[in-house]
């Protein structure tokens, strides 16, 4: 049966390009389950945006000395094309300062505050004197009063996770300036009653029994740890962000702040469908995320980071729960772990590790999403190593997927021609094999429905591997020269099996997917979940065209020159 399929990513900043570790930790497996889940059939809504609000915009703007809202069009731009590049196939790609999320953001607000689940404090902020400016919580640093970490930030100590606030932090410094001159001055915030959220988010967390353990026990953790879901502030002392009022009313004593970033960049999830409606393309988008208008049957995907799974499975919640309407809340939250680059961190504030616009100037992206989906980290953090990546490339898509693709379509070339030859029955051989594909594609499905990525490429290159192997046996050159007729099967077959391994292969390397299938006259889209009836797709008679080398291998020189390039840091 068709299901309706929303999937969202988390959203990313909009100062700077994402590097790798970003790209596999949330828009990569999305936009495979994406990919997934169309080609079985379902209506899929796909969407992702750039997270502008915030300081670090503000300061990357000033650094790029172009007023905020030039930069952040500017930017979103650059971060599109990437996204195109890496063949993110997302339904809309919006942004968190759309009129739409000011809207709703400002919207949600006022049902909090009808529902008594804001509270206004006057607190003191901290203000920095060298920098002329309060210090918004993430750039001020020090050490994590819950693990001792150096580097934590005033929201998130990025080391154990912990939410925290500014005043928490020990030897605050500012991190814009580095100075320690730092003033803490009063001003009024609104704050986000969470702590009243307490029982039903946890009865909520409890019945999502299907939930990766690594989503559910940093959820869990925070949310029993006592102070871990305490009220948050929802408001910040600073010019670019949502402006702060309950609906479409002033809110007193207010004048001049804005919404917190984490408060209305989750918002933008529900504000992006509104985008894609308004864009043209599509229709009833409150069909999607209102439960009281259509949205009953929507089951909904999240795929983040480890370090966003507080704010999607304690914050985010909050906010839908507490407004008291009829909002979708997530049905499943995919989350991953870290993947380190070369015996380090990939770290955006440091340039370290290889970068998206970087990776795509190098090599084209199927190398980059089968490699990093393969190596997925999902139970535990994962490393990327340049040797490691030229060896399982150069293996898994040139000496097995390559290989057999160029091998099948160069020798029917050579023997019948560009057309699929009709050739005598399958031999016992061949029924072995399309067994053991219906097994492996069975195992494929499954992993695939339930988000193991990793086991996922396994089976995937478990199929490729078995084709090979397949051919190896058959031997169709030698076969051809006693008995044309039976080289004949075993290339129809072969012939099939590209055809096959194409629509499979779709969602984790799209181009080389979308080349196997056009030397055949077909496009992506389907799904044979039945190897048998898969195995005899093609009309002998029907032309074909041997289609360009699909993978290139990597060469010992450029991998040693591209650790060379990429071993230090990024301006
Ligand atoms: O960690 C990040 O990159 C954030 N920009 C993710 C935000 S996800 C969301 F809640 F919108
Ligand atoms: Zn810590």
């Amino acid at each position: 049966m068709t299901q309706r399929i929303l999937i969202t990513s988390a959203i990313p900043y909009i100062n700077g390009i994402k590097h790798l570790g970003n790209l596999v930790g949330s828009q990569l497996p999305a936009d495979l389950f994406a990919r997934y889940k169309r080609a079985r059939g379902h209506q899929v809504l796909f969407l992702c945006a750039t997270d502008e609000h915030g300081t670090p915009a503000e300061l990357a703007a000033a650094k790029a000395g172009k007023p905020v809202a030039e930069y952040c069009a500017e930017m979103h731009a650059v971060q599109a094309d990437i996204a195109a590049g890496f063949r993110l196939s997302f339904d809309h790609f919006g942004r968190s300062s759309s009129d739409q999320n000011r809207a709703l953001t400002q919207h949600f607000a006022g049902k909090l505050a009808d529902n008594g689940l804001i509270r206004e404090v006057d607190e003191q902020q901290v203000f920095s004197h060298a920098d002329g400016r309060f210090l918004p919580d993430r750039y001020i640093e020090g050490t994590c009063p819950n693990c001792g970490y150096d580097g934590a930030r005033g929201d998130q100590c990025e080391n154990c996770t912990k939410q925290l606030d500014p005043t928490d932090l020990i030897n605050p410094r500012s991190a814009v300036s580095g100075s320690t001159d730092l003033e803490i001055r009063d001003t009024r915030h609104l704050y986000l009653r969470q702590s009243a959220m307490r029982d039903q988010l946890n009865a909520w967390i409890d019945s999502k029994t299907d939930w990766p353990v690594l989503t559910t026990s940093i959820a869990k953790k925070w949310l029993n740890d006592g102070d871990g879901l305490q009220d948050r502030g929802i408001t910040r002392d600073l010019d670019w962000g949502v402006p702060v009022r309950k609906g479409a009313q002033d809110w007193p004593g207010m004048d001049g702040k804005v919404f917190y970033v984490w408060f209305d960049a989750p918002i933008e999830y529900i504000a992006c469908a509104q985008e894609w409606q308004d864009a043209g393309k599509g229709s009833d988008w409150e069909s999607w995320w209102r439960t009281d208008k259509g949205a009953g049957d929507v089951t909904y995907f999240q795929f983040m980071g480890k370090d966003n799974v507080p704010f999607h499975t304690l914050s985010f919640p909050s906010t839908i729960l507490g407004s008291g309407e009829d909002w979708k809340l997530v049905d499943y939250i995919k989350s991953f772990n870290y993947l380190n680059y070369d015996g380090g961190q990939f770290s955006t504030s440091k340039g370290r590790g290889i970068f998206m616009d970087q990776a795509l100037e190098i090599l084209p992206a199927d190398y980059w999403r089968w490699w990093l989906l393969s190596h997925a980290p999902e139970s535990s953090d994962t490393e990327f190593t340049w040797d490691a990546f030229q060896q399982d490339t150069n293996k898994d898509l040139s000496d097995v997927l390559g290989n057999f693709v160029s091998r099948v379509t160069k020798f029917c070339r050579s023997k019948f021609g560009e057309v699929v030859p009709e050739g005598g029955a399958l031999d016992p051989r061949a029924q072995t094999l399309l067994a053991d594909l219906q097994t492996r594609l069975t195992a494929y499905e499954g992993h695939m429905d339930r988000m193991e990525v990793r086991k996922a490429a396994a089976d995937l290159r478990a199929i490729w591997v078995l084709g090979n192997e397949y051919l190896q046996d058959a031997q169709p050159w030698a076969v051809f020269k006693t008995d044309p007729e039976a080289a004949a099967a075993i290339v129809r077959l072969s012939l099939n099996l590209i055809c096959l391994y194409g629509h499979l292969s779709q969602p984790f390397i799209p181009d080389a997917a979308s080349k196997m299938l056009a030397a055949f006259g077909q496009t992506p889209g389907g799904w044979p979940s039945d190897v048998e009836a898969a195995a005899q797709t093609l009309v002998p008679g029907a032309s074909f065209t041997v289609p360009d080398n699909l993978f290139s291998k990597i060469a010992d020189e450029d991998r040693d020159a591209w650790k060379t390039r990429f071993a230090g840091t990024r301006d």
